[in-house]
């Protein structure tokens, strides 16, 4: 959507990966606070999302409202968006596009457009997740523009989000009805699953841009099922193909390893640059990935992912990236972040499952300090 909303990539937070239906009031207070005081919310991490399971089984049979599970949210959500505000983080929650959620735990929103989206409004909610589950095979299209219609009507800036798991190609219709829509199935903890969304994701680049993102589902860095390099490249991809970054783990719990991937400062600012540009594939032979995203001051972000069981060395030159011809270029290296020049070879060594990421400056050090030839006049 083109209202000024979610101009990069969403980034935050939502309790799905890591706790399914465990989900409740203090974990996503915790959390908001986490963001605080770790630099999460510095490193810009905004949104704490919650996922299934938040409501009471039965609407307010007197309003026709959703109600908060009073065992689980015993202060409402209004409250637990307050309390978010105040640290200056937004709050996300989630329904469904049918009769129930997917845990049918709760009712969905099919039908009740205005009046959820109303007390959405009402709580003071910035961001809400619309999943596909329970949605009596009628068409997607329809359920989705209702739900649009309904939260524009409220008058407050909600972030929306499809969760429609690409089965009805979204991304050729989600640009006039939400933010973001997901293209795949769930994502699980896994490398499998990880090279399974990467490559269903990584076509669609034509789709993306500000207000309007491919959503290959949210990050499992840190839930254990994946080596610390595994996670590395997760991050790596979803960044260069920007892809929203909603942490999957619980932070209460994140080593230092996790953190240092989650707060990659160099790794974001690919994900985050707002030109909005989707990596596109310059070569991926063999398993061996060259993917590269123009940014925003000419320079280039380029991920070198290593599919294989095998260490490789492979890359691209940076007349292959478009890059004016200079005598040299300065290559960052995102995840060592050195700096390091080159004649114009963008390569590396890259270990089995791994990933090497450079931002591939547009002025080479070489060519910004040399002083203009009038100096010498
Ligand atoms: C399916 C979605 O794709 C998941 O991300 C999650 O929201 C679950 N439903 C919740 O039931």
């Amino acid at each position: 959507l083109d209202d000024g909303l979610a101009r990069t990539p969403p980034m935050g937070f939502n309790d799905w990966n890591s706790f399914g239906c465990n989900v409740d009031e203090k974990l996503i207070t915790d959390t908001a606070d986490y963001f605080v005081s770790s630099g999460l919310k510095d490193a810009g991490y905004t949104y704490v999302n919650i996922d299934d399971c938040w409501a009471a089984h039965d609407r307010d049979p007197q309003t026709g409202r959703l109600v908060p599970n009073p065992q689980t949210f015993p202060h409402g959500i209004k409250w637990v968006a307050d309390h978010i505000h105040k640290q200056g983080l937004k709050l996300g929650i989630y329904t469904s596009a049918g009769t129930q959620t997917c845990a049918k735990t709760m009712p969905g929103a099919l039908d009740h457009e205005d009046v959820d989206a109303q007390t959405f409004a009402d709580w003071g909610v910035d961001y809400l997740k619309y999943d596909n589950c329970n949605n009596q095979d009628r068409p997607a299209l329809e359920r989705y523009t209702k739900m649009r219609d309904a939260l524009k009507k409220t008058g407050r800036p909600i972030v929306f989000s499809l969760c429609e798991w690409g089965q009805n190609k979204p991304w050729e219709w989600g640009k006039d009805v939400g933010h973001l829509w997901r293209t795949t199935g769930d994502i699980s903890d896994s490398w499998t699953s990880l090279l399974t969304i990467f490559k269903q994701n990584v076509s669609l680049a034509p789709y993306a841009g500000p207000g309007h993102w491919n959503d290959p589902d949210m990050l499992e860095v840190g839930n254990g099922g994946m080596t610390a390099r595994e996670y590395r490249s997760h991050f790596s991809l979803w960044s260069i193909m920007a892809a929203p970054l909603l942490i999957g783990t619980d932070l209460r719990k994140a080593t230092p390893e996790t953190l240092s991937i989650l707060e990659n400062r160099d790794v974001i600012a690919v994900d985050q640059d707002p030109l909005g540009i989707q990596a596109t594939v310059l070569s991926g032979d063999n398993g061996h990935w060259v993917l590269a995203k123009p940014l925003k001051n000419g320079d280039v972000a380029v991920t070198l992912f290593n599919e294989t069981d095998t260490t490789a060395t492979f890359g691209t030159t940076a007349s292959a990236l478009g890059l004016p011809k200079r005598p040299a270029y300065v290559l960052r290296d995102l995840w060592a972040h050195k700096d390091a020049e080159t004649a114009g070879a963008v390569s590396g060594v890259v270990p089995p499952h791994g990933t090497v990421m450079y931002r591939v400056r547009r002025d080479s050090r070489a060519w910004a300090f040399q002083p203009p030839a009038a100096a010498f006049g």
